[in-house]
């Protein structure tokens, strides 16, 4: 690939977190991983850290991000398996993603940027809220509903309709702008669910590369920098080391920040290798 050559490992810091008791937290330690790619042209940074997102975006400079795309932890009602979530072992594995989170992530993000310019993934519960937070009490904000339809989703359909739609909002303030043609601004994308990248990375809620791809390209100019501050397996990282833009990540959980590191570390080898040409066969000129 055209930018990367080299993967300069900055270090690993381990910090220990203030105030343990007071925290519901599991983790003893916080960790980051710095990561450039350097090529002829460009000098791309990745950096994620493993941290509460609330705490580390505090640290982040005033106007430092261009756009942010954020997979949040849903909010929906625990009131058991089945149903709603196709299976009770589906349920089970996405149950510590229902409890929404801290709205005041919402502040700290339109600190964080001079322009607010964000994708939102989102159930319609965790939408409705959103719409409030956006629509009511910000009006001077933009916003689109964009969908990503699942082409296979679970055949689960009692009493229901299918499970094959997921939301995301787009918000973005006046003189933000939207690239993209024809193709790529679809407020509908469709794909399959990506059940081989969510057994890879061991992660319930992995999203499309490609899609990030698409909203990344649609709302950024190369060299840009993109935040996620609830980076899973580090979908968006993995995206932006393939689009050219630097990436900001953020992930509580200590296995699914490993995960994060390992991809990129693995996409940049995998943007970086040389092209081997295969020689030409020689013509018998007999
Ligand atoms: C819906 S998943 C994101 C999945 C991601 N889009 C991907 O493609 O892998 C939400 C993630 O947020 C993380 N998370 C939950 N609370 C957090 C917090 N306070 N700060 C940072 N990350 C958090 C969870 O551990 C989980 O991995």
């Amino acid at each position: 690939m055209a930018f990367g050559r080299h993967l300069l490992v900055c270090g690993f810091n381990s910090h220990p977190l203030p105030n343990m008791a007071k925290q519901k937290r599991t983790q003893t330690n916080k960790k980051s991983f710095h990561g450039k790619c350097l090529g002829k042209n460009k000098n791309l940074n990745c950096d994620l850290y493993q941290d509460d997102c609330l705490e580390r975006l505090r640290k982040l400079p005033d106007k430092s991000i261009d756009l942010v795309i954020m997979d949040p932890p849903y909010l929906f009602d625990k009131g058991g398996g089945g149903g709603a979530f196709g299976s009770r072992a589906y349920y089970k594995e996405i149950e510590p993603l229902g409890d929404g989170f801290d709205f005041q992530v919402l502040n700290e993000l339109e600190r964080v940027q001079e322009k607010t310019n964000l994708y939102i993934f989102s159930n319609i519960k965790l939408l409705k809220e959103l719409l409030v937070n956006y629509q009511v009490n910000k009006p001077h904000l933009r916003t689109d509903l964009l969908i990503w339809h699942k082409t296979n989703p679970a055949p689960s359909c009692n009493n229901k309709y299918l499970s094959n739609l997921e939301y995301v909002l787009f918000v973005r303030e006046k003189g933000v702008k939207l690239f993209g043609d024809y193709h790529t601004k679809s407020k509908v994308y469709s794909s399959q669910t990506n059940k081989k990248d969510k057994k890879l990375y061991d992660h319930p809620t992995t999203k499309p590369v490609p899609l990030l791809e698409n909203y990344i390209r649609n709302s950024t100019k190369p060299g840009a920098t993109v935040l996620d501050c609830f980076a899973g397996s580090s979908s968006t990282g993995e995206a932006c080391l393939r689009t050219g833009r630097h990436f900001v990540g953020i992930e509580l959980d200590p296995k699914h920040f490993k995960t994060g590191e390992k991809r990129l570390r693995d996409t940049h080898s995998q943007l970086t290798q040389p092209v081997v040409k295969k020689p030409k066969k020689k013509k018998n000129r007999s």
